[in-house]
């Protein structure tokens, strides 16, 4: 199995989509810029979703002309819709990203339509996106759990990522939405989907409400994951998703892959300056602290 493990940057978009005050456009360019230079092999930009659902992501197209994209870099962005697929193209994205969950409630929730509503959504979005040679990744949330209904069957979740790959997304990330899993369903979930779905086509996204995000990376990493979605300072949740708090921080993946003889190719000391700058900032936007795991290896 590949030595090599691919972080997924979240910070831009899971990151900050859960802020309450505006962070500005300039300041969300300097943050991936900033990103860009760490090694970090692909950056989730921001979403062009409906700005009266998220107003943090109102000015998607703003930050995504903003930014210097360096060669080697994917830069995908979040898009629920042909609708905010067509505004992502009109600024040049060429990698999109569709999301759906594995339980009922929250898609409603997050997105006003059902499972099967979402995945007619991306029909067009996957046509258009073939057509224009453009990538398109999926998410499936709640794959360990539900803020509306509890318990999430691994079924729904193997159907679900199953649809995504059938549609022609190129690799599907399975969400932790609201980070209520542990190791050992952790890795039962990702064994059961990786049978119908290639493990070099999944990736991970976990939310560390219970501190728990590292040890199910861990025990998915023993059944083939090789892609992993962080976000620098453990910043980030969803706005539809009670419970839901930071990502795992990129900085601790990064870490403890390392300490496992994993290559991620990024630079240690760039990313934590990075986090430490967002922190910074967040605390001097609205006095929130990101990560900490972040303040912790600030402090020594
Ligand atoms: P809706 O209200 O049902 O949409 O929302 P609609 O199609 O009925 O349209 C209503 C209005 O929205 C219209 O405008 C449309 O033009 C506009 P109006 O005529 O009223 O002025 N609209 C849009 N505007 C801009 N961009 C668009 C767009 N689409 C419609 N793309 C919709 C449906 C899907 C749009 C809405 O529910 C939405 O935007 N939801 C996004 C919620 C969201 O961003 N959640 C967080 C991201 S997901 C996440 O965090 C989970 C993840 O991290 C993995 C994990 O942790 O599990 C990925
Ligand atoms: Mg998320």
């Amino acid at each position: 199995m590949s030595n090599f493990v691919r972080i997924v940057e979240m910070s831009a978009r899971d990151g900050l989509q859960n802020e309450k005050n505006l962070i500005s456009s300039a300041d969300k360019i300097a943050l991936i810029n900033r990103l860009s230079d760490t090694g970090l092999p692909s950056i989730e930009v921001t979403a062009f979703v409906s700005p009266k659902w998220v107003p943090q992501m109102a000015d998607a197209a703003e930050v995504f002309s903003g930014i210097t994209r360096r060669a080697g870099v994917d830069y995908p962005v979040l898009v629920p819709n042909i609708q905010g697929y067509e505004r992502a193209r009109s600024v040049g994205v060429e990698e999109v990203a569709v999301f759906t969950a594995a339980s009922e409630g929250f898609s409603v929730k997050n997105t006003n339509a059902s499972i099967a509503e979402t995945l007619e959504r991306f029909a067009p979005v996957l046509e258009a996106a073939r057509n224009d040679n453009v990538k398109v990744r999926g998410y499936v949330s709640t794959v360990l759990g539900c803020p509306i209904q509890g318990d999430v069957p691994v079924s729904e979740v193997v159907r679900v990522a199953k649809a995504l790959d059938e549609l022609g997304c190129y690799e599907i990330s399975l969400g932790d939405t609201i980070g209520v899993g542990t190791p050992s369903k952790a890795r039962e979930m990702f064994a059961a989907v990786a049978s119908e779905v290639p493990a070099s086509k999944l990736a991970v996204h976990f939310h560390d409400t219970y501190g728990q995000a590292l040890a199910n990376i861990a025990a998915c990493l023993d059944v083939g994951a090789r892609v992993v979605d962080a976000s620098v300072g453990g910043t980030g949740g969803c706005p539809y998703a009670k419970g839901a708090t930071g990502n795992v921080s990129t900085e601790d993946v990064v870490y403890m892959l390392q300490g496992m003889g994993f290559d991620t190719g990024i630079d240690m000391d760039k990313l934590v300056a990075t986090g430490q700058w967002l922190s910074d900032l967040l605390q001097r936007t609205n006095g929130s602290r990101a990560g900490r795991a972040l303040i912790a290896k600030a402090s020594t």
